[in-house]
């Protein structure tokens, strides 16, 4: 994609040190950021590719533009050339550039030296030394851009930290400093129950099964958690009972009325958002696992939910149990989840 053509700047730079070289693509190139946050600004009425190339040689943190020579526009990027995308245009773009500046070790000579050597376009002065400039990091030779969500690193300063990324020591890749939040591509977005589940049991359309015991032991990211039970059964019924959820070596039991002892939704949450018939409800009769009581769901056409939202540790493991009966049938469906 590049055209071995090099711009050297220096005749429109201010001075000698801010000399640059900067690479040329194809004529009909636009420049796709890996990141829409790597924008720093647009000029209009920019007549000349060398115009654009200055526009960027005088922002220490641009290292990629843009022109158009049709639309006179010239847009100024903060990711190196080769973290984003260089694209054909369509049709209309015959007089579009894409520029990206050249960073190479000799161009650093200065870093971490006093603010009093001579200073140059790649690097910033900051409490008296030359330092990289923001979202940028040393990584030995050069001041590289700072890595997005699930990006292998090392340590924090290689993540963007201005988007709360930090560099994880469990995954060493770059995440968000809270498990509330996930990388969603872009930023981070605070968790939704679509994304940031942990599912502990999930079948469709079982045979009969009687009353059989689930245990998982959930490590916590997020808290408060909410358990989610969501069922259908279009013929038959679910039958729960029993449930509940301790932290390891600590007998107090985080769930209310497990049992459904009460002979009601004490404690938790019902939720009917389809409108469904034979949902949930607490039955009263022998077949129950302990006790007299027990939870039986036979949701026809789609699923509804229980659920109950308690107070964990993060960072600690907990005992989630239950006991489940299916009457088997299909359509059917057994959904159990844990979401922040
Ligand atoms: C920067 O220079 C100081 C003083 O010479 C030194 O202590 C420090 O380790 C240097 N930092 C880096 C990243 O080279
Ligand atoms: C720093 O990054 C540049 C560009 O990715 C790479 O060529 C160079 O090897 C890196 N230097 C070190 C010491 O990792
Ligand atoms: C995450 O980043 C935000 C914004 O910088 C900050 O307010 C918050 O304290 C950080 N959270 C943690 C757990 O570090
Ligand atoms: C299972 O439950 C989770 C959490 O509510 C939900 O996001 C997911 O779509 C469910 N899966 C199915 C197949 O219903
Ligand atoms: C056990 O867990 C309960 C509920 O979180 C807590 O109040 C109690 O202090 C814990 N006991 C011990 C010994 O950690
Ligand atoms: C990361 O690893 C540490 C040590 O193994 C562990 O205590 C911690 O729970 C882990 N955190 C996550 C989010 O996996
Ligand atoms: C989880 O709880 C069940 C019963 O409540 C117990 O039988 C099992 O040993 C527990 N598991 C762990 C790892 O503590
Ligand atoms: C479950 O059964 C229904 C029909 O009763 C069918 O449409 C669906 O594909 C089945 N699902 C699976 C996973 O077998």
């Amino acid at each position: 994609m590049f055209f071995p053509i090099i711009l050297n700047i220096a005749g429109l730079a201010l001075c000698q040190n801010y000399r640059a070289n900067v690479k040329l693509t194809a004529v009909g190139t636009t420049f796709q950021p890996s990141n829409p946050i790597e924008l720093l600004g647009s000029i209009s009425n920019t007549k000349s590719v060398i115009h654009c190339s200055a526009y960027c040689n005088q922002n220490v943190q641009c290292r990629t533009f843009g022109v158009n020579l049709l639309s006179l526009s010239c847009s100024l990027y903060e990711g190196h050339i080769t973290t984003g995308s260089v694209v054909a245009s369509s049709s209309l773009s015959q007089s579009s550039f894409v520029g990206g500046f050249i960073y190479e070790s000799a161009l650093f000579l200065n870093y971490n030296q006093t603010c009093s050597t001579a200073i140059n376009r790649y690097l910033v002065c900051v409490g008296a030394r030359l330092v990289c400039p923001i979202n940028t990091f040393w990584n030995g030779s050069i001041c590289v851009n700072q890595f997005y969500g699930n990006t292998l690193c090392q340590l924090d300063i290689q993540c963007r930290g201005d988007l709360t990324l930090i560099c994880s020591i469990n995954s060493s890749t770059c995440v968000c400093n809270s498990t509330r939040y996930y990388w969603d591509g872009t930023r981070c977005a605070l968790c939704t129950n679509l994304v940031c589940y942990t599912q502990l049991y999930f079948i469709e359309n079982q045979s009969a099964a009687p009353w059989t015991y689930f245990s998982y032991l959930y490590l916590a990211f997020n808290t408060p958690v909410t358990l989610e039970f969501s069922f259908r059964n279009d013929n038959l019924y679910w039958w729960l009972d029993d449930v509940s959820v301790n932290k390891i070596g600590n007998t107090t039991d985080l769930i209310i009325n497990g049992g459904f002892e009460t002979d009601d939704f004490t404690g938790w949450d019902l939720e009917n958002p389809y409108g469904i018939s034979f949902g949930g409800r607490v039955v009263n009769d022998a077949a129950s696992h302990t006790g007299t009581y027990y939870y039986c769901d036979g949701a026809t056409g789609a699923a509804d939910f229980l659920s109950q939202t308690f107070n964990v540790i993060i960072g600690a493991t907990y005992n989630v149990t239950y006991w489940l009966k299916g009457e088997g049938s299909s359509p059917s469906l057994a959904n159990v989840t844990i979401k922040p």
